[in-house]
């Protein structure tokens, strides 16, 4: 029906005369569309009007309009006829009012008549809806929920009424239905957005309008889909697992987690981070946040803790987080020296100690495992010692040979531990072992036998030597006490001899020493330890005296001074080298000291008599003639060898006669030179020498005899009695220490006297004799001129 309206207005214009309108007042209105041609004709106003055709032009009819206002149409006077004049646009001249009267007025003259004529133009569709863009861009969230809407300016149709816009459609599409009330236009989302599958939607909306024909208009609604944060972070591996080194250095890369987020911009911007995990993790782990890696940054250590479990989380930049795990396994890298423990020690241990004896027990230890804590031990090669393995890691510490604290008396051994991890490690430890002593060593004495040299008349208390023995022991075990071994010398104990400091060693005299008592001794003197039991050594010292120049010469013949009796006869005769005395003089001393010279001094007759320088002899230098002087006074005196030399001199009273009965009184000769009765004084002399010896002998036999009822007279200790005995004796203790059991004492009055000797021998007691008594005990042996005389007096 309304196709068929409208085919009404469109085809036939005189269809719109039906609509005229007949006002009271003389208003003729008429109805037509818009958009007629130019000429179309309107409706005839003269036959609606009542008039003549011809009464139209000559009563000048014209339309008449405002000044301003444009003419939409006119008359045509000849038939009476209103034709479209100019194009009228219904929306342009009455935009959306729903009426739209264009108002002319006819102007009739003669009589002036005035008619307005209302010309209502009927809309037609002729314009379609319209979208205000062409596209029309929205964003929406992806997180959007289904039902939520979005409004869409609505389309817009010039036309009214009907040809206005009616209806919206929204081309089929996943998301979004349409939903329309009045005015407004919203899209419904109907099923909810995904950006990570669709990121922009493309929807074409149509709007409709009510003309016919129909007019519609499209806009493409471009939907783009914006991200939320919809997407955890995923990991590309739920269990990382990464092994690694001990001692790895800081910066190591670990290894690397990742994952990833489907989001967009700060919500797929994914971080990382340590889950919980303990501070010792924090310590030695850390987490790049960016890229995820895991390194090292303390010090990663298999003997605390051999793996990791951390957790990692992953997180987007809105706070949406997952979770992995990254277990990493720490590897033993050979890090730990075995370590070696001392667990016991016997020290010092005795140096009688067996070999084979436990003297300590040594454990090795290592932190590190599997081959690296295999642990081989040693000790070094020169040694007495040797280990010996044991339960587990457990070693003894054993002796193999036999120890001498003398010869190392400290050992320190070394230990050695090396493990098979590659390269190995090792240790060592250096256990001081100190050897104890024990007393197995005696003293030595330095030399295997001591001489000592001493002058005689030596203080007593004066140093003769020292001896020195080693003991190598320790402490008291190698101190060494000297001693003298109880024995005796000469019938006295060596005590009263000598004297040995027990410390040092010095051997002292204890008496002052007479050579011509005795020449040498020996003694033995003990080194002693102080160990328990002691160990001693013992050595002979032997003590030789050697001489000093301490006694004259003892002249025997003549007699000494006083007795002037002592006179030779010289044979008027006698030649020119003639014997005719001899100056018999003996010195106790011996060697040098005991070397005796014979000089005269002073004589009567310098020219007449010579001595022998060694022998004493007296010869006659000259024939003797009958001037010389009958009595001559010779001086001799006799000098050892000694330094300095000692000396004594003798009177010799010659007389130079044939007959005893010529010598003159004897008391005279001294000072008499003249010849006197020599032989009378010879007779006296030899009368009164046999008388001198007879006294002699009783008197040395009554001293004997009486000396063997008195008791012995003995030192007493470090003094020495004096001897001071006429002729001094001398002592010779030979070299066996034995003395010889006869007493001999021999005077040897000697012509050929160059090695005169006075020897004698006594026993050590005979010093306690007085001088003159042993001087009995003589076996005198001399010559005197052309007699000799010769007792033998053997005791
Ligand atoms: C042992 O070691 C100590 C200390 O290092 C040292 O004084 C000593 O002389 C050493 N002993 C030996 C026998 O090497
Ligand atoms: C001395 O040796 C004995 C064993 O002969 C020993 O018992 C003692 O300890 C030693 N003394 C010292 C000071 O070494
Ligand atoms: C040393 O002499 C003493 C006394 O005669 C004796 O007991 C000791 O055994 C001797 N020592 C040695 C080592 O001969």
């Amino acid at each position: 029906m309304m196709d068929g309206k409208t085919g009404v207005f469109q085809t036939c214009a005189f269809y719109f005369l039906l609509l005229f309108l007949h006002d009271a007042n003389g208003d003729i209105s008429y109805s037509f569309p818009e958009e007629m041609k130019r000429g179309s004709v309107i409706g005839d106003l003269a036959k609606d009007l009542g008039l003549e055709t011809g009464a139209l032009s000559n009563r000048r009819a014209r339309i008449d309009t405002d000044e301003t206002e444009k003419r939409y149409c006119d008359i045509n006077v000849n038939n009476g006829e209103l034709v479209v004049a100019d194009r009228i646009d219904r929306e342009g001249l009455c935009g959306e009012k729903a009426s739209c009267i264009l108002k002319h007025e006819l102007v009739l003259e003669n009589p002036l008549e005035l008619h307005r004529i209302n010309l209502h133009i009927q809309d037609i569709n002729d314009n379609p809806p319209q979208f205000n863009e062409e596209t029309v861009n929205i964003e929406i969230r992806e997180s959007a929920v289904r039902g939520a809407r979005f409004v869409i300016e609505e389309a817009h149709d010039v036309d009214v009424g009907q040809n206005s816009v009616q209806q919206y459609s929204l081309k089929k599409n996943d998301h979004f239905i349409l939903a329309t009330s009045g005015n407004t236009v919203e899209l419904v989302l109907d099923k909810e957005l995904d950006r990570e599958k669709e990121q922009d939607i493309n929807l074409v909306l149509t709007a409709l309008d009510g003309g016919s024909p129909q007019r519609s208009g499209t806009v493409v609604i471009h939907v783009t889909v914006l991200d939320a944060n919809d997407n955890v972070p995923v990991f590309s591996q739920a269990v990382y697992k990464a092994s690694l080194p001990e001692n790895s250095p800081v910066d190591t890369v670990v290894v690397t987690v990742s994952a990833t987020d489907a989001d967009e911009g700060i919500n797929g911007d994914v971080t990382y981070d340590f889950g919980h995990v303990s501070d010792d993790v924090k310590n030695i782990f850390s987490i790049d946040h960016k890229v995820g890696q895991i390194r090292v940054i303390g010090t990663v250590d298999y003997e605390t803790t051999t793996s990791f479990e951390i957790r990692v989380k992953a997180k987007d930049g809105l706070g949406l987080s997952s979770y992995a795990k990254a277990i990493i396994s720490i590897s033993d890298v050979n890090d730990n020296a075995p370590v070696v423990n001392l667990k016991s020690l016997t020290n010092p241990i005795a140096e009688n100690t067996p070999p084979g004896t436990e003297v300590g027990i040594i454990n090795v230890q290592d932190r590190d495992s599997d081959n690296n804590r295999q642990v081989r031990c040693s000790i070094q090669q020169n040694v007495p010692f040797k280990l010996v393995p044991s339960i587990k890691n457990y070693y003894s510490l054993v002796t193999t040979g036999q120890l001498d604290r003398e010869l190392v008396s400290d050992y320190n051994i070394t230990i050695s531990a090396t493990d098979e991890g590659s390269p190995p490690l090792s240790s060592s430890k250096t256990v001081q072992l100190s050897v104890a002593d024990i007393n197995d060593n005696p003293p030595v004495f330095e030399e295997q036998s001591y001489s000592a040299y001493v002058s005689e008349n030596n203080k007593p208390g004066s140093t003769l030597c020292s001896v020195t023995a080693r003991d190598p022991d320790w402490r008291q075990n190698g101190t060494v006490i000297y001693s003298l071994l109880p024995g005796e010398v000469n019938g006295a104990p060596v005590s009263s001899y000598l004297s040995v400091n027990g410390d040092t060693g010095v051997i002292h005299a204890v008496r002052s020493f007479d050579y011509e008592q005795f020449r040498s001794f020996k003694v033995q003197v003990m080194a002693r330890d102080n160990g328990s039991p002691p160990l001693s050594s013992n050595v002979t010292v032997s003590v030789f005296i050697s001489d000093v120049n301490d006694n004259s010469p003892q002249i025997l013949y003549p007699a000494p001074e006083g007795n002037s009796f002592m006179t030779e006869l010289v044979p008027k005769a006698a030649h020119g080298g003639s014997l005719v005395s001899k100056v018999i003089a003996v010195d106790a001393d011996s060697g040098q000291n005991a070397w005796l010279s014979y000089h005269i001094v002073k004589s009567t007759d310098p020219g007449l008599f010579t001595i022998g320088v060694h022998s004493g002899e007296i010869r006659t230098q000259r024939d003797i003639s009958e001037s010389d002087s009958m009595k001559q006074n010779l001086i001799v005196s006799v000098k050892d060898n000694g330094q300095p030399s000692l000396s004594a001199t003798c009177s010799m009273y010659l007389l130079i006669s044939d007959n005893l009965a010529e010598v003159p009184e004897l008391k005279d000769i001294s000072y008499d030179d003249k010849n006197s009765k020599l032989t009378s004084y010879l007779i006296i002399a030899l009368v009164s020498v046999s008388t001198f010896f007879l006294t002699f002998i009783i008197i040395i036999l009554g001293v004997r005899y009486c000396r063997r009822r008195k008791p012995r007279l003995l030192f007493d200790g470090a003094v020495a009695i004096p001897s001071a005995y006429l002729p001094p004796n001398y002592a010779d203790v030979d070299g066996t220490g034995t003395l010889r059991s006869t007493y001999n004492y021999d005077a040897y009055l000697t012509t050929g006297s160059r090695t005169s000797d006075f020897k004698f021998v006594s026993s050590y007691n005979d010093n306690t004799l007085p001088a003159d008594q042993t001087l009995r005990k003589i076996y005198f042996r001399y010559s005197f001129g052309y007699s000799k005389i010769e007792t033998n007096l053997q005791l």
